[in-house]
């Protein structure tokens, strides 16, 4: 697949390359990225090259991971993928994380939208659902999800691993077919 940058005119989001690499290993070290993320602890410049390789190869597999900037050619601020799942590949799950300084500014929403927008998109990668996993307590990806217009499915006990630990986590998803807009009915405390 060749890449595909996307924009809202707030935030762009572009494939990272080489260039991004310090970028990236400084954005890493920060604990609550690691806390709620499966990035190497400690995360070394080893880890951005693997990493880098990796998403040249998603691209080419349509497999998509962009970064996510403030401005068109700005420094790695976030990270985006979506990963088509299944033998009919017509379902995919996102991950995501964005630096302290930009949070609380709805940009990882915004990003999460476009990445959706992008993997329903029957000339895209033609997506029918999109699911949304975060260990229990994430409350901060769980208001994202739920801004992007995901719906709270359930609870997976020790649903995801973790360097080399599970963890129960959360689950939603979002159809092709659903409104778009913050969904309702989430459980309170999620
Ligand atoms: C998840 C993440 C991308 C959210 O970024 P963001 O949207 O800019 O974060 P915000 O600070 O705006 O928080 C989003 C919402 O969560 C709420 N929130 C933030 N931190 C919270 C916390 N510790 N406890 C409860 N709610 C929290 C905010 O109030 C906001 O809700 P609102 O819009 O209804 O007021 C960012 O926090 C992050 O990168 N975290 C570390 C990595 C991670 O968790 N990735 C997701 C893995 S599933």
């Amino acid at each position: 697949m060749e890449d595909y940058q996307l924009t809202d005119g707030v935030v762009w989001l572009s494939r990272p390359t080489s260039a991004d690499i310090d970028g990236i290993v400084e954005c890493c070290q920060e604990p609550s990225i690691s806390r709620w993320t499966t990035i190497p602890v400690p995360y070394r410049r080893v880890h951005a090259e693997k990493f880098l390789d990796g998403v040249v190869q998603g691209w080419a597999e349509g497999r998509p991971t962009w970064a996510l900037r403030e401005t068109a050619g700005g420094p790695v601020a976030g990270m985006v993928d979506l990963t088509p799942e299944g033998k009919d590949r017509t379902g995919g799950q996102m991950g995501f994380w964005l630096v302290p300084r930009l949070r609380g500014r709805g940009l990882m929403s915004r990003a999460v939208g476009l990445v959706c927008e992008f993997g329903f998109r029957p000339d895209r990668l033609g997506l029918v659902r999109i699911e949304w996993r975060a260990m229990v307590g994430n409350h901060a990806s769980a208001a994202v999800a739920r801004r992007a217009g995901f719906r709270y499915e359930g609870r997976l006990r020790l649903g995801g691993p973790q360097r080399g630990v599970r963890h129960d986590v959360w689950i939603a998803g979002r159809l092709a077919t659903d409104p778009i807009g913050p969904a309702a009915e989430w459980p309170p405390g999620v």
